[in-house]
């Protein structure tokens, strides 16, 4: 009974998921709070680095100062452009530059100093604490663009952001590290501009208080208000593997930038937990979804994915070892061991009517050692893998990882192609052959599959009666939205500089135009409900979140750039498409 299995696992899991953000509270509210001792600033507001840590750092890991190793390059050596081609690169990155002024005058206009625009109605969000999250997220982005007069007077409205309060009550650690820690990093790297060096210290000194908690493993949804009032803390026992694994890059350049080690302390600190328990999980060289973060416990779980709520904790593995030029074998080491585990376990290579040789990242449940059980969906948000393998590929000498980065990129193209506006859906699920080493397309498998996926038998008349919006080879879309996500272009942009593969232009514009075809408003752009409408028009939503202009139009962009814009081996991007300065290679 597949469907009742599905609906069981699915209400456990909301069940958990409702519980572990509505309930629980990672503070100790019986401890009285201390209302002295909090240094307060004029307008009643508080300097999260006067607060006295309850829990203060015995020993204190330093930056590594050894000299960066040589690194091998990590972009291909393109040589000479042909001038045809280099002008229909530019006009193709003139139409991506288009779009994203008009979005951003939409923004300027309607939305100024506020999280996000309403691309249909003109109005705005507050989403990420209220701090201008499309303003900060979009600096470098301006920068790139070159935009210079849009961006020095956002640099000047940054001036006017106050992180010591926010209009929310809770603020999500890990969002506000990659897209406004990491926004003003990459712009002071890329420009210099020292109030935001300045405002990157402000936001780091806010959130290291989220870390002053007895194992000093840090609280990823965060009630600032209370910590600014002295409340203790404690590191809450569910929560998402990516969000406390992933923000070693936003806090190691901070403390290249200021010389200051604390910050990078307090990250490595749970990088040592994460080397320390890599094989003792219940699929070795991977950790799970969830973990617990007030025993430091990183084990217990049994769902396993490179996507949703795990994704950037792998991403950052080789991105880290590129950060630190190389010193510290940790990352390198982390990283190959969990691709090892995540190829054997989790990618696969789905069947296809024309055999295509692409392969995609699912999910992976393991009870125990002898229950593993796949599941062969592909979630838009995985397709960032291509680029990490291709990076990590050249990074660490692997040429065999280059062949994946290939093939994964591929199938993400593949399923933009699949859907008949040409953008692939948020979730897919698809039919798995038995190995990477392909299938043979069979239409009755495929069919009883959608019917198993559905709960229905696989008689002779079900079989002729079919879902119209299922294009050959997808099983079931639980999830039919395309919210303006990066990581399909983020992997053909990676892909391209590493490899100078031509034909992964002509499939950026492809996405490009279909993306914006379908999404553009008056204003600007907007999320869409549902990409597998045949009749050529998808119900918008009012939604427009800052990593489009942060991260997806970006990617567009510097696609069709020149490629030493922003070259691989100068810079290495956050999971939010900022680029911080690599160390220059000895
Ligand atoms: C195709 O799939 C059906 C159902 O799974 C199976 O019975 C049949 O043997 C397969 N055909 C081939 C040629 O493998
Ligand atoms: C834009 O969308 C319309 C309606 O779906 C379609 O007819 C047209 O071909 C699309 N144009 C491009 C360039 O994709």
């Amino acid at each position: 009974m597949p469907r009742l299995t599905r609906w069981v696992s699915y209400i456990l899991t909301s069940a958990a998921f409702l519980y572990l953000f509505l309930y629980h509270n990672p503070f100790i509210l019986t401890d009285s709070f201390s209302s002295s001792g909090i240094p307060k600033a004029k307008h009643g507001s508080v300097h999260w680095e006067k607060i006295p840590p309850k829990y203060p750092v015995e020993t204190m890991t330093p930056l590594p100062t050894g000299a960066p190793r040589r690194m091998p390059p990590v972009q291909y050596d393109f040589g000479i452009e042909k001038a045809e081609d280099a002008t229909k690169s530019e006009e193709r990155r003139n139409e991506v530059k288009r779009v994203f002024e008009k979005c951003w005058s939409s923004y300027k206009k309607h939305a100024w100093m506020k999280d996000e625009l309403t691309p249909i109605t003109g109005g705005y969000k507050n989403t990420f604490g209220g701090w201008a999250a499309t303003l900060v997220d979009s600096l470098d982005t301006l920068w790139i663009m070159n935009m210079k007069e849009e961006f020095y007077e956002a640099v000047e409205a940054v001036g006017k952001i106050d992180f010591t309060t926010s209009v929310m009550d809770e603020v999500n650690v890990f969002e506000t590290t990659i897209r406004y820690l990491g926004g003003f990093l990459a712009a002071y790297d890329l420009s210099g501009e020292q109030a935001l060096r300045q405002k990157a210290i402000e936001v780091g000194e806010m959130i290291y208080v989220a870390f002053d908690t007895p194992n000093r493993m840090p609280i990823t949804r965060w009630q600032l208000h209370l910590a600014a009032k002295g409340y203790r803390q404690e590191a809450p026992e569910h929560i998402l593997v990516a969000e406390i694994g992933s923000l070693t890059m936003e806090f190691t350049r901070l403390s290249q930038i200021t010389g200051d080690s604390k910050w990078y302390d307090a990250t490595h600190r749970i990088m040592k937990a994460f080397d320390k328990q890599q094989d003792e999980t219940k699929l070795p060289g991977m950790w799970p979804v969830t973990v617990n973060a007030r025993d430091a416990d990183f084990t217990q779980d049994t769902w396993f994915t490179l996507s949703a709520m795990a994704d950037s904790l792998y991403e950052y593995l080789p991105k880290m070892h590129a950060l630190l030029g190389g010193v510290d074998d940790m990352y390198a080491r982390l990283y190959e061991r969990s691709m090892s585990t995540a190829l054997e376990s989790i990618i696969f290579r789905p069947m296809v009517p024309e055999k295509d040789d692409i392969l995609i990242a699912g999910n992976a449940r393991v009870r125990n050692p002898t229950s593993e059980k796949h599941e062969p969906q592909n979630q838009h948000l995985a397709c960032y893998a291509g680029g990490m393998f291709a990076l990590g590929a050249k990074l660490l000498s692997r040429a065999d990882h280059l062949q994946i980065a290939n093939k994964l990129t591929d199938g993400c193209i593949y399923s933009y192609r699949a859907f008949p506006l040409g953008i692939m859906p948020e979730i897919v699920e698809m039919v798995p052959c038995p190995t990477k080493d392909g299938c043979d397309w069979n239409e009755t498998a495929w069919r009883a599959a959608v019917l198993e996926s559905e709960g229905r038998e696989p008689t002779e008349s079900n079989m002729k009666v079919f879902d119209k919006r299922l294009p050959p080879g997808f099983v079931r879309i639980p999830d039919r939205r395309y919210i303006l996500r990066p990581e399909a272009i983020e992997s053909v942009f990676v892909l391209y500089r590493v490899s100078g593969r031509q034909d992964l232009l002509d499939s950026a514009w492809d996405m490009f135009t279909a993306i914006n075809n379908a999404t553009e408003t008056e204003l600007a752009n907007s999320a869409l409900a549902d990409v597998t409408v045949t009749d050529g028009k998808p119900r918008r939503q009012d939604s427009m979140e800052s990593f489009w202009t942060a991260e997806t139009l970006k990617y567009f962009y510097l696609v069709f750039s020149e490629t030493d814009l922003v070259s691989l081996d100068e810079w290495v991007f956050n999971t939010e498409a900022h680029p911080f300065r690599r160390p220059e290679n000895a």
